[in-house]
C-alpha cells in the first residue's frame, strides 16, 4: 500500500492571534488535504505553532507573563478558530511539547556527533524581528533604510551547523528535483541564493533562555528554526514519512527550501516531496502583518460562513502570488459566484425538477446539439478541475468551473424551459434541459466539497443523496449516471449579503487598524539640539526614474528632480515597492547626506520613509501640489 499523503502548514509563531494570513496557509492545506481524499487517498495533514525564540520571550516579558502563559493563551486561540473552521488536521504540534524537545534534543545530538555540528564564537548581527542572523551586505541594507536600529550586536559561543558543506550537495539536489520547489520562479531564487555561497549558520543562543537547551550543554538554548523545522519529524508518523506538500509563505521559503534539506541531508533522511511557497495578502501595497497594525481578522468575515471564506481564499488568490485583500471584493466574490452564480443555478435547476417532474429527475432519451454541447462540456470540465487541483491551482480549477456555471446560464436561456413546459410535445426537450443541469451541479457537488464542505454537503442532500459527499471518491464518478432518487427539500446555498447595509457598518467599511503593539515600536533616540537637527536639509523632490539594482531584493535606483538638479538615490525600498510605483511620486529627500556607496552605486541623498522595528518602509509623501525643491522644516 503507497504511504500516506503527508502535507503540513508552517507552525505559527504565538506572538499574535491567527489573522487571515495564517488563516489562508491554513485553509489551503485543509482544501488539498480534503481533495486528496476524495482521491481515495489515506492524508497525515500537521498543523501547529512555532512557541520558542526571543520574539515571544520579549512579547511575555512586556506583558508580565511568563512565555508558556503566553503560548498557551495563543494557541488556544489557534484551536479554537481551526476547530471553527472544521480544519482536518491529525495532530496539531506545539514546540513546547515534551516529544518534541526530545526529538530535536536527540537529532542535535547526533548531528553534534557527526561532526555537523560544531562549536565556536559567533560574532556579528542578529535580527530580533526577523529570528534570524544578518550578514555584512543585509545589515548595510538594513542601515540605508534607516532600520539599523532593530538589530543587536552579538558575540557568543555558539554551536554551529555546517551548513557550508551541504551547498554543492543541495545544488545538486535541485538539479535532480525540478519539482523540490513551487512556482519555479522562487525555486530559481532559492538556487541563485545557494549559488552565492552558504555559510555556516548558528544554531544555538546563550544569551536567551525561552527555548530547548543543548543536551549536555544547558546554558546554550537551541536556535529557534532548528526546533521550528523539526516539528515536521515530530509531528510525522513512521508510515507517513517524507511529507509530499509542505506550505510555506514565500518570506520563510529560505528556511524551508535551504536549511531545511541539508538538516535532512545531515540526518541521512528523505527530503520533502515540494515546497509549496504562496505570496501574500496585502493590505494596499503592504503585507498584512501584526506589526502594521493593517491585519484582518478571520472574525470579522467568518460571520458570512466558513465557506464563504474559504471559497473566497481559493478563488481570488493565485498560489504563489500576493493578492490584495478588500471587504468590498470580499463580498463582491461572494455574490456573484456564490449568491448569484450557483446559488441561483441550483435553486432554479432544483425548482424547475420540482415544478414540472414532481421532483423525480427525467432521463433523457433526446438530445440536440445544444445539449450534447453541454453534456460534453461537462465531461471536459471535470478531469480538468481535477487536474487543476491536483497540481494545487484551485484558483483555475474554480475558474474553469464557474465559467462552465456560467455558460450553463446562457443555456437555460436559450432553451426556455419555462416555455416548454407548457407543451407536453416538449417532454424530451425538457427532460434533456433538466438532466443536464442537474448533472452539472451534481459534478460541482462533489468537486467543490474539499473547498466548501458544508454548502457541498446541503447542495448533495437537495440534489437527492443520503450520503456524505466527502466520502464520495472521485474516481470512476458517473457524470452521466441517473439521480439516485428524487431531489431533497431545496436549501439556500448561500445568502446574499447585503453590501451597502455592510459598508456603512464599522468593522467593514475600514480595515478594523488594530492598535499597535508596544513591542515593535523602537525606543525614543537619544536628544539632539535644534541647532543639530536644522543642520539636515529635508526637501521635496519627484521620482523622475527607479529601477531595481541587480542582484539586490531591497534596492532600488532612482533619478530624483530636487528643484535645483536631479539625483541618483539608492533606496532600500525594493519590499516594499515596484519600480514602476515610484514614478512620478513626491518624495522628501534628505539632501545633505554625504553621498555613501551601495552595491557599487554611489547615492546621493536618502528618502524618508516611515517604518517601525518590523514592517518595511513607507515612503513619506509631502502634499500632492508641494513642487520639487520645496524645504521641508
Ligand atoms: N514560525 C515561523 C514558521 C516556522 S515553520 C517551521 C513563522 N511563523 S509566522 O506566524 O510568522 O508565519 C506563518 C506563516 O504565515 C508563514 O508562512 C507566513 O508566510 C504566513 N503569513 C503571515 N502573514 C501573511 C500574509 N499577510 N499573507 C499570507 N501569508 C502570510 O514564520
Amino acid at each position: 500500500m503507497s504511504k500516506p499523503f503527508y502535507i503540513t502548514t508552517p507552525i505559527y509563531y504565538v506572538n499574535d492571534r491567527p489573522h487571515i494570513g495564517h488563516t489562508y496557509t491554513t485553509v489551503l492545506a485543509d482544501v488539498i488535504a480534503r481533495f486528496h481524499r476524495m482521491r481515495g487517498e489515506e492524508v497525515y495533514f500537521l498543523t501547529g505553532t512555532d512557541e520558542h525564540g526571543q520574539k515571544v520571550e520579549k512579547a511575555a516579558a512586556a506583558r508580565g507573563i511568563t512565555p508558556k502563559q503566553l503560548a498557551d493563551e495563543v494557541v488556544a486561540n489557534y484551536t479554537e478558530l481551526w476547530k471553527t473552521m472544521g480544519m482536518t488536521h491529525f495532530r496539531f504540534i506545539r514546540t513546547t511539547d515534551e516529544d518534541h524537545k526530545a526529538q530535536v534534543q536527540r537529532l542535535f545530538k547526533r548531528l553534534l556527533d557527526k561532526g555537523d555540528i560544531y562549536k565556536s564564537t559567533y560574532k556579528g548581527l542578529y535580527s530580533v524581528s526577523d529570528e534570524a542572523y544578518v550578514t555584512e551586505t543585509q545589515a548595510k541594507e538594513l542601515q540605508a533604510q534607516g532600520l539599523a536600529h532593530q538589530l543587536v550586536e552579538l558575540e557568543e559561543e555558539t554551536y554551529f551547523f555546517r551548513l557550508s558543506a551541504y551547498q554543492d550537495r543541495l545544488l545538486k539536489y535541485y538539479e535532480e528535483h525540478p519539482e523540490f520547489v513551487q512556482p519555479d520562479f522562487r525555486f530559481n531564487e532559492v538556487k541563485r541564493f545557494v549559488e552565492g555561497g552558504l555559510q555556516d549558520l548558528s544554531i544555538s543562543r546563550t544569551s536567551i533562555s525561552w527555548g530547548i537547551p543543548v543536551p549536555g550543554d544547558e546554558k546554550h538554548v537551541i536556535y529557534v528554526w532548528f526546533d521550528a523545522l523539526l516539528n515536521y519529524l515530530t509531528g510525522c508518523p513512521a508510515n507517513s514519512w517524507p511529507p509530499d506538500l509542505q506550505l510555506v509563505g514565500k518570506d520563510i521559503l529560505r528556511f524551508h527550501a535551504v536549511y531545511w534539506p541539508a538538516f535532512l541531508m545531515a540526518a541521512g533522511m528523505f527530503q520533502p516531496t515540494t515546497i509549496l511557497a504562496h505570496g501574500w495578502w496585502l493590505m494596499g501595497e503592504d503585507k498584512m502583518s501584526k506589526s502594521k497594525g493593517n491585519v484582518v481578522r478571520p472574525d470579522t468575515l467568518l460571520r458570512f460562513g466558513n465557506d464563504a471564506l474559504r471559497f473566497y481564499f481559493m478563488r481570488d488568490m493565485q498560489v504563489g502570488h500576493d493578492r490584495g485583500f478588500s471587504y468590498e471584493g470580499f463580498m463582491d466574490r461572494l455574490n456573484a459566484d456564490l449568491a448569484n452564480g450557483l446559488g441561483n443555478l441550483a435553486s432554479r435547476t432544483l425548482s424547475m425538477i420540482q415544478r414540472y417532474r414532481g421532483g423525480v429527475v427525467p432521463m433523457p432519451t433526446v438530445l440536440d446539439d445544444l445539449d450534447r454541447e453541454m453534456a460534453q462540456q461537462l465531461l471536459a470540465v471535470f478531469p480538468e478541475y481535477l487536474e487543476q487541483a491536483r497540481a494545487n491551482n484551485f484558483h483555475g480549477a474554480l475558474d474553469t468551473l464557474w465559467t462552465y456555471l456560467r455558460t450553463l446560464d446562457g443555456y437555460i436561456v436559450k432553451a426556455e424551459p419555462w416555455k416548454l413546459a407548457k407543451d407536453p410535445a416538449n417532454d424530451p426537450k425538457l427532460d434533456a434541459v433538466l438532466a443536464i443541469l442537474y448533472r452539472a451541479l451534481r459534478a460541482t457537488a462533489l468537486l467543490v466539497a474539499p473547498v466548501m464542505p458544508e454548502l457541498a454537503q446541503t447542495l448533495w442532500e437537495s440534489l437527492g443523496h443520503a450520503t456524505n459527499v466527502a466520502e464520495t471518491t472521485f474516481h470512476g464518478f458517473a457524470l452521466d449516471g441517473p439521480a439516485i432518487g428524487p431531489i431533497g427539500e431545496p436549501k439556500p446555498l448561500f445568502q446574499r449579503i447585503d453590501k451597502e447595509k455592510e459598508m456603512s457598518e464599522p468593522e467593514t467599511s475600514a480595515a478594523p487598524a488594530e492598535t499597535k503593539p508596544a513591542l515593535d515600536v523602537p525606543e525614543i533616540r537619544e536628544t539632539v539640539d535644534a541647532d543639530t537637527f536644522f543642520k539636515v536639509d529635508l526637501r521635496v523632490g519627484k521620482v523622475l526614474e527607479a529601477e531595481r539594482v541587480p542582484k539586490s531584493d531591497k534596492l532600488i535606483k532612482m533619478k530624483v528632480d530636487i528643484g535645483l538638479e536631479q539625483r541618483t538615490i539608492v533606496g532600500g525600498i525594493g519590499k516594499a515597492y515596484e519600480p514602476a510605483d515610484l514614478l512620478n511620486r513626491l518624495v522628501v529627500v534628505v539632501a545633505n547626506l554625504a553621498p555613501r556607496k551601495l552595491m557599487g552605486i554611489e547615492s546621493h541623498g536618502m528618502l524618508l520613509a516611515a517604518s517601525d522595528s518590523a514592517s518595511k518602509p513607507y515612503l513619506v509623501a509631502p502634499p500632492a501640489d508641494a513642487l520639487p525643491g520645496f524645504l521641508v522644516k
